[in-house]
Parts: structure tokens; sequence; C-alpha cells
């Protein structure tokens, strides 16, 4: 096995890095699967960029999950007490997400079963999808993958503070200047005046992906579309760049920088905690 991929399953193994305190990370993956165990909670906090918040979401030790938004409750399962030990993660054969958990004792049911406690409604088969945390405690479920930038996976300084970290998702219809696109503890994605997108490390100044297309017009913007397709234009919004992978599916995409250094565009929008719960006709 390559260093990398060693080191990656560690990652995986290891699940969502540690508890509390990380003011930065608001993304579950599928794949390598991340998950939000109990007692753990994501973080949106971008206040120090302007951005207002702070959103989180917790995964409670009574089995509950909650959002909030600046300390209200936006969303919450309602699962109190229907499990012990709940976890949160994303099923990529069933495209949903799910609160997994150990039957209690009164359940009766073998303490060894894992207890489905809540999924979001509806699945559709197949793909990596992402969990996101929104800056408001909005909830949101995009997948399956539909293009992704062919660098090798890259383990982040643990040195690097997340306070670094800067928004890492970008939502279709974004329109976003020469400057800095994304950021990731150490990892970053600009948009340089060139007009040339580069995904690179900053302690090492490695280089890691770069879209090799110029233009001196200064004016260039980087767009992720409604079909997924992530463009950098130029001029009168020429287009200079295409990741030329476009879905048929209309909707909203999310561009991930993940946690491994690699640029994935996920979507459509499976689900949003704002959509009203369906009803099952009973019989
Ligand atoms: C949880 O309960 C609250 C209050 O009754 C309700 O408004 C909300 O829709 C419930 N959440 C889910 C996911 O069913
Ligand atoms: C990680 O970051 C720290 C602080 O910026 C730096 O001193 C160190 O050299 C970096 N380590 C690696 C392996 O790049």
């Amino acid at each position: 096995m390559a260093p990398s991929a060693i080191l990656l399953s560690l990652w995986a193994i290891f699940g969502l890095l540690a508890s509390h305190c990380q003011a930065t990370d608001y993304v579950l993956y599928s794949n390598p699967t991340t998950k939000l165990l109990s007692g753990q909670s994501l973080s949106y906090d971008m206040t120090r960029h302007g951005i207002p918040g702070p959103a989180s979401l917790v995964m409670q030790e009574d089995c509950n999950l909650v959002s909030y938004y600046k300390g209200e409750v936006v969303w919450a399962s309602n699962t109190t007490g229907k499990a012990l030990w709940c976890y949160l993660y994303v099923d990529e054969l069933y495209h949903r997400a799910e609160i997994i958990g150990v039957p209690t004792e009164s359940s009766g049911l073998p303490y060894k079963y894992n207890l489905l406690v809540w999924s979001n409604d509806g699945f559709i088969f197949g793909g990596d999808s992402v969990f996101i945390l929104q800056w408001n405690g909005v909830l949101g479920l995009y997948g399956p993958s539909i293009w992704s930038s062919p660098n090798e996976g890259e383990i982040a300084n643990s040195s690097i503070s997340s306070e670094e970290t800067t928004d890492y998702v970008i939502y279709s219809y974004s329109v976003l200047p020469i400057g800095l696109i994304a950021k990731y503890k150490n990892f970053q994605l600009v948009l340089e005046d060139s007009c040339n997108l580069i995904l690179s490390r900053t302690d090492t100044g490695k280089v890691l992906w770069q879209s090799h297309k110029f233009s001196g017009s200064h004016d260039c913007f980087v767009t992720l579309d409604g079909n997924g397709e992530l463009f950098v234009t130029h001029g009168n919004r020429e287009i200079l760049w295409r990741s030329e992978t476009r879905s048929k599916n209309y909707g909203i995409y999310v561009l991930a920088l993940r946690k491994d250094a690699r640029l994935v565009i996920y979507g459509p929008q499976a689900w949003s905690s704002t959509m009203p719960r369906k009803h099952i006709s009973s019989w």
C-alpha cells in the first residue's frame, strides 16, 4: 500500500477527528466514511470572516441529533433515548444519512444488533454523498459525486489550526472572483490573477492540481452551475476552462475541497432538513 493509502485508511478508521472545538468541520463524507459519534459535533463558525453564525450539529449522548444556529435549535431528529451509542453517518449504498445505535436493554433486541434509529426521507441507490451543515443550521445531503480532481489524497498538517480554514464548500450558482476560492487547513484553491485555478498546499507550496488555462483579462470568475459543471470564465463571461462533466439532473450541487485535498463535485441536493417530512400513507 502506498503511504498515502495507509494514512487515508487510518483517517477512515478514526472517523471524525477529535470531538469539540473543530470550528470548521461541517461535512460528513460517505467515502472515505466519516462518522459523527455520540458526543461529537460538527461546527460551522465563520463569524471571524463576517459570516453570521455560528451553527452546529450535535450528536447528543442521549441519541438526539440537534442542529443550532446562534444557540437556537433549528432542527432535531427527535430520537432521544431510542438507542445507545448513536452515531450519524452517510450510507453509500442507500445514499442517505442515518443514525445508527445499539438497542437499549428495554427494547429486547440483541445487543449486537445495529438499530437504524433515523434516516432522511427516501433513498436512491448508489454513489458517494456528502452531508453538510450549512451556515444557518440547515442540513443537506448531496450526491452522487460526478467529478473529482485527479490528484492523490493528502493528509492535512495536523499542527495547522482549523481557524485557518475558510469556506471549503461552494454551492451551485456561486460566482467567485480572483482570489481565494476555498481553504481547508493547509490546502487551498485559488483563482490566480492569470485566471489559472490552482490547488496547492500552503505549508510546502506543492501544487496538487491546476486548470492550466490562462487569460490576461484579469476579470475571471469561478462558477458552479445547476448541472454540476465547474467553470472558469473570463472577459465577457467566455468559458476559459470547464470540468466537462454535466449531470442531466438540474439542481443544487456542491464543490468540496475535501479533508484529503481532493476537489469533488456532488449533487444534486437529495434532501434538506427544510423539506417537509413525507407522510407515509397507511393501509
Ligand atoms: C421534531 O419535533 C419538533 C417539535 O415537535 C417538530 O417540529 C419537528 O418537525 C420534529 N423533527 C422531525 C425530524 O420530525
Ligand atoms: C506543519 O505546520 C507547522 C506550522 O505551520 C510547520 O512548522 C511544520 O513544518 C508543518 N509540517 C509539515 C510536515 O509540513
